[in-house]
């Protein structure tokens, strides 16, 4: 899919399910490197981005059998070759998760540096630095991170920013350490102690994942496992924000409303009405009139980066202006840019969007910058007036099960 066409104008109704976070996928995928036994992945979601894990993981020896029921089985008994070469590495930057693995493994692992992304220079300095107080020999040259052990050793590390990837590696690194590993300022992100709980149940001693001082207590062998990855919040907040946009009524099946509630709560601030109507089932209906908020982006669990673009989306219709204030990335307003040619009144002030509210938004031809950002296209074109052509929409498909058979099963065109 490279295009997507959306007439706008069109509520929607009825119910849509959530497929599995493609952030816990991923991280899933790559924790099998620590162990010669099978891993059995469930409610992972068909996006390209599991698709290229699996080919970065069979390009290493792994076995990855992908089966149409959102179910993977993984296994990396013998691998002949732990690297990660640019050509892959470059489609996707979480690829550098096969790095804190394959080190406290094999001792060994060669994995190209992520290039830049349409959001920022997102280095992965906190990564390397922390290797290195684990006793990891690190030579970055000619664009490759060259890294090896003898045995990986446990260490106290503090993370000087906040990094989700870079605490998913080092909890990965540290669960086959020899000795004690405390991380301090970690990540609190849900799929960073969805991934905790994985690894416990392969033997890990990990305490603490999901607050931000995390207990590794190394191990000298890992177990297979069968686990079922976490409902994806991104697209949960995606579809929140959907229905408010459309000013419709519909339900969310197989979320995880403590995942989102700070999205739930800033909803509702905006004058959504969202009721848990059981576990894993949220009924949202979108007032008639919106109210303009402020928003600030933070690590979890503030409001997630990776709905700051579909929220800008909604400010526009919202009466009132909003200040837009992104703390995570440097750049992430390119849809700003976008919105603006459908005739959204938008003004960035370095890391602050200014969005005057209530304007009337008209189709155009747009092109997305990046995951997030092509879907905060999707939600302006499901209200604009005529028709909206997202251009590049590749980037949706890396991030985004199917979300136009989602959104036209819900009465988008
Ligand atoms: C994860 O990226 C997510 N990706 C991103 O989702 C998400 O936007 C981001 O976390 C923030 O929540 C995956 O989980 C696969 P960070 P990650 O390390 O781990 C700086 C999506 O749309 N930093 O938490 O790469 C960095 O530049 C993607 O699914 C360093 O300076 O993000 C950024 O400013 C987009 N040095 C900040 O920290 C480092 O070594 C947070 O980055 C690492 C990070």
């Amino acid at each position: 899919m490279d295009k997507l066409r959306i007439e706008g104008g069109r509520r929607l109704e009825g119910s849509v399910r959530i497929s599995g976070a493609k952030n816990m996928a991923l991280p899933a995928m790559t924790a099998a490197l620590l162990t010669p036994e099978p891993v059995t992945l469930r409610n992972v979601p068909h996006v390209r981005d599991v698709l290229t894990m699996k080919h970065l993981l069979e390009s290493m020896g792994a076995r990855v059998e992908y089966q149409r029921g959102e179910k993977v089985v993984l296994q990396a008994e013998h691998l002949h070759h732990r690297a990660a070469p640019y050509d892959l590495v470059k489609m996707m930057r979480a690829s550098i998760l096969v790095l804190g693995p394959l080190v406290s493994r094999f001792g060994h692992a060669k994995v190209s540096l992520p290039g830049g992304c349409a959001i920022g220079a997102r280095p992965i300095n906190l990564h390397i630095g922390a290797l290195e107080k684990m006793g990891v020999r690190i030579q970055v040259a000619h664009g490759y991170v060259d890294a090896s052990c003898s045995r990986i050793q446990g260490a106290e590390i503090t993370f000087p920013t906040v990094t989700v990837t870079g605490t998913e590696n080092i909890l990965m690194a540290a669960a086959l350490a020899e000795g004690m590993t405390v991380l301090n300022n970690a990540a609190r992100e849900p799929e960073v102690a969805d991934l905790a709980g994985m690894l416990n149940c392969m033997g890990a001693r990990i305490q603490g994942a999901g607050t931000s001082t995390i207990r590794v207590e190394g191990v000298d062998r890992l177990r297979g496992v069968s686990h079922t990855v976490i409902p994806d919040r991104i697209e949960t907040g995606t579809f929140l924000t959907a229905a408010l946009v459309t000013h419709s009524d519909i339900g969310l099946e197989e979320c995880n409303l403590q995942h989102v509630m700070a999205v739930v709560d800033k909803l509702k601030e905006v004058g959504a009405e969202i009721d848990l109507e059981n576990a894993n089932r949220i009924r949202v209906r979108g007032a008639h009139s919106l109210r303009a908020a402020d928003l600030t982006t933070n690590p979890f669990p503030g409001f997630p980066t990776d709905l700051q673009a579909q929220y800008m989306a909604l400010m526009t219709q919202a009466q009132g202006v909003s200040v837009i204030t992104e703390t995570i990335f440097e750049n992430r307003f390119m849809h700003a840019l976008e919105l603006i040619r459908m005739g959204a009144d938008i003004r960035i002030e370095g890391n602050r969007a200014v969005v005057r509210g209530g304007t009337h938004l008209t189709g155009a031809n747009v092109i997305a910058s990046d995951l997030r950002a092509s879907a905060s296209l999707l939600l302006a074109g499901l209200v604009a007036d005529g028709t909206t052509v997202v251009d590049r929409v590749y980037h949706l498909d890396r991030g985004y099960e199917r979300i136009e058979e989602k959104l036209t099963r819900l009465g988008a065109r």
